[in-house]
């Protein structure tokens, strides 16, 4: 396989071990991928697209790295965290929805020292429209600009979920299952590639969070990045499934979710966020009562952070 340019900007590999009170009071093994616990901020997912994107934008020369999201988006965060780390200028292009005051992510955007520009639209096509337009005016004062789309969900974004499942294949020799959070795709296209390269038979559960035909958007993904390292990419049948757990809509906490957060809390420490990690955690437990996880391999949930959206939100009673 082809090695693409990587920056190291995370701690890994990040853990992945047994939750034993959960999986006794489940009755199946269940793991959990801590990708929470990846070493820069509160963790997270996008640590690891953001060293493909980020050497990129590098090796391109680029000074100023911009990027877009929700008020309290976990990958603008994360980028602002990894930008300031490398002496890069991040300009976040937020949309003006969800918790805008300055707690949870946002909190953390200022203490990076990223600049965040609001936009009242639920277009992210007005969006790239007003990162052209600072691109041109920074390019003619000698900057150059890169502009990482919403979630860093590009085919070398996703190039960097291959390395978790690479990851889990050497930490866990049961793996029948995974299952992780879908909000804009990379991820779960990243963990589709890595398990056909390393966890041959293991099937892919990815929780949609947002509205999106993931069906088909995570396995185009996975084929643009099997493309960049050269890969091969065989489907199988049943290798990838999307279930829906947007509930009351993207950035709205499930009020039967908040049981599953606190028994995670409470049985195992672990934090689970409201907008991504608790509903695909709440979702597999559901799916788990229904015996639609078959076989007796293990399931591996991938924790892709997010736990600052508890200092921005609450959690609703069921
Ligand atoms: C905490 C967390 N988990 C999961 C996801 C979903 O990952 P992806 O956008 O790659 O589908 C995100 C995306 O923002 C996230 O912030």
């Amino acid at each position: 396989m082809k090695e693409l340019p990587r920056l190291s900007l995370g701690l890994f590999p990040t853990p992945c071990y047994p939750l034993e009170a959960i999986s006794a009071r489940y009755g199946r093994d269940i793991w959990m991928k801590r990708d929470d616990l990846c070493g820069v901020a509160l963790g997270g997912n996008k640590v690891r697209k953001l060293e493909y994107l980020l050497a990129e934008a590098q090796n391109g020369g680029c000074d100023t790295v911009f990027t877009t999201g929700s008020a309290q988006s976990n990958h603008a965060m994360l980028t602002a965290a990894c930008a300031a780390r490398l002496g890069m200028r991040c300009v976040l292009f937020l949309k003006k929805r969800g918790v805008t005051d300055a707690r949870g992510n946002l909190l953390l955007d200022k203490l990076y020292g990223a600049e965040v520009r609001f936009f009242d639209t639920d277009q992210y096509s007005y969006i790239y429209d007003q990162m052209l337009a600072l691109d041109e005016e920074l390019s003619a004062q000698g900057h150059k600009c890169c502009a990482i789309p919403v979630g860093g969900s590009t085919p070398l974004g996703a190039v960097g979920y291959v390395g978790c499942a690479e990851e889990i294949a050497a930490q866990c020799d049961s793996v029948g299952h995974l299952v992780s959070a879908v909000g804009s795709g990379g991820t779960a296209a990243g963990l589709l590639l890595g398990a056909k390269l390393y966890l041959p038979g293991a099937r892919l559960t990815g929780v949609s969070v947002y509205p999106d035909a993931f069906e088909d958007i995570v396995p185009q993904l996975a084929e643009d990045a099997a493309g960049l390292l050269d890969a091969s990419f065989p489907r199988t049948e049943g290798d990838f499934r999307v279930v829906s757990r947007i509930g009351g809509g993207y950035g709205v906490p499930n009020p039967a979710d908040t049981p599953y957060i606190e028994e995670l809390a409470r049985l195992e420490g672990i934090l689970l966020d409201p907008v991504y990690t608790g509903k695909a955690w709440a979702g597999m437990l559901e799916l788990l009562k229904e015996g639609a996880f078959p076989g007796d391999g293990s399931i591996v949930f991938v924790h892709t952070g997010g736990a600052a959206a508890l200092f921005a939100l609450d959690l609703p009673r069921p």
